[in-house]
């Protein structure tokens, strides 16, 4: 059989390849080169599989998509608090390269603006670090998350800077509230070879799934982020990625994004796939137009839409069954599927409703894919309560979803003796 997931994302890209509307960037002059007519759609899996459609191996620059990234480095680098004391997470509402700082405090509103990005990557690599040491930084961070090396498009750095106006005056703005300490002029360089670094819709789609993947690299296996980086990474994609029309891409996308005016949109769902798309023709926001349509039909049809959640399994205990007999006997319980706080409470209750006959009982993991870390703690302090009221209580546990078992009453649990 023929999986039919690239048939459909050819069927979505015809479509959606009609739209002929908007304009490729030309503030930056050599972005207006382009062929407008190109495009490509781009899915990975968490496992690593890619799905690709027309365009999605040529190479475009990654404008202001690198921002996203350049944001969980600095995250990871510094630790969040110290990234918040010069970069807030509040949707601004105002377009990308608004001239706009918080009246308060000088701090840009988000890291995915113009202002906080210039902002967000002067704070990589340490105070000693050169501007081109931290473009360096940056670019192996890109090449990490794209699992190849990645080239830059020196005609399009040179391009913006040719134009840079309104960048420079943002960094001498950051400057003289203290937001950036280096030379505006060496920063807005570094800065705008960041953004010119070469990418293809394929190359951004496992880079997306690397978020999606809670920050594994899902094809080298790396470790880029943290699950809590990645996590704060998503939600400021989420609320601020698509700039001022970010209200309209969470209501009918749903996937937190970022988009870059060489025409890229990249989506993250997490635990699901990262989504790129690539058609240099863009609305007044900035964003991809084609790529906006991609998004919003992939998310109707496939219902990945963050607000759509599948129920969970409405049976976490999958089954029970007893082995052995008379006082031997074990009271098996079978869990099955990704376990998190509301299926750890069916489990509490059904063990709390209805107490085991059997004296023995083991909890058969061999069924569950992933325990979350509440339901861990759920479960463990369920086993602690067991033993209280003299239950012996084991574990089956094949693939290792609990690890280091300790139900904090200093005997770690045991697994089911094989006599059993
Ligand atoms: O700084 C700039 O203006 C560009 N290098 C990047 C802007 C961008 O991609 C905005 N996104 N849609």
């Amino acid at each position: 059989m023929h999986s039919p997931v690239p048939d459909y994302l050819a069927e979505v890209a015809d479509a959606c390849a009609v739209t002929t509307s908007g304009e490729p960037a030309s503030y930056i002059p050599e972005l207006a080169t382009v062929d407008p007519d190109r495009f490509g759609v781009a899915m990975a899996t968490v496992d690593g599989t890619l799905y690709s459609v027309g365009d999605a191996r040529h190479e475009f620059t990654i404008q202001s998509i690198s921002k996203a990234f350049a944001y969980g480095l600095a995250v990871r680098e510094l630790g969040l608090e110290a990234v918040l004391t010069k970069v807030d997470v509040e949707p601004s509402g105002d377009p990308f390269d608004e001239l706009s700082l918080e009246p308060s405090t000088g701090r840009p509103r988000n890291p995915m603006i113009n202002a906080g990005a210039i902002t967000t990557h002067a704070m990589i690599g340490g105070p000693d670090i050169s501007p081109m040491g931290r473009f360096e930084a940056i670019h192996r961070l890109l090449c990490d998350l794209a699992g190849r090396e990645l080239a830059v498009d020196d005609e399009v750095w040179r391009s913006e800077m040719t134009t840079s106006d309104r960048n420079l005056a943002i960094a001498h703005l950051l400057r003289s509230h203290g937001m950036i300490s280096d030379s505006p002029e060496e920063v807005v360089s570094a800065y705008a070879r960041q953004c010119a670094v070469l990418v293809t819709a394929e190359d951004l789609a496992v880079m997306a799934a690397t978020l999606t993947n809670a920050g594994v690299q899902p094809v080298t296996g790396q470790r880029v982020f943290s699950g809590d980086q990645v996590r704060h990474l998503l939600s400021v994609m989420l609320t601020c990625g698509m700039y001022d029309s970010a209200g309209d891409w969470v209501s009918s996308v749903g996937i937190p994004a970022k988009s870059g005016v060489g025409g890229g949109i990249i989506g993250a769902l997490p635990g699901q796939v990262g989504i790129a798309t690539f058609s240099p023709r863009l609305d007044a926001h900035g964003n991809s137009v084609r790529g906006i349509e991609v998004f919003e039909r992939l998310s109707r049809d496939m219902g990945l839409h963050l607000m759509e959640v599948a129920p969970p399994a409405r049976s976490v205990v999958h089954a029970t069954r007893v082995e052995g007999s008379g006082d031997d006997a074990v009271r098996v319980l079978e869990l099955s599927g990704t376990i998190g706080f509301t299926g750890a409470e069916r489990i509490l209750r059904r063990l709390a409703e209805h107490p085991l006959e059997e004296r023995r009982v083991a909890i058969d993991l061999s069924g569950v894919h992933a325990l979350h870390g509440p339901a861990r703690m759920m479960l463990l302090e369920a086993t602690r309560r067991m033993r209280l009221d003299g239950y012996e209580v084991h574990l089956v546990d094949p693939d290792d979803v609990l690890p280091d078992p300790d139900p904090g009453d200093g005997r770690l649990l045991e697994p089911l003796p094989s006599s059993v």
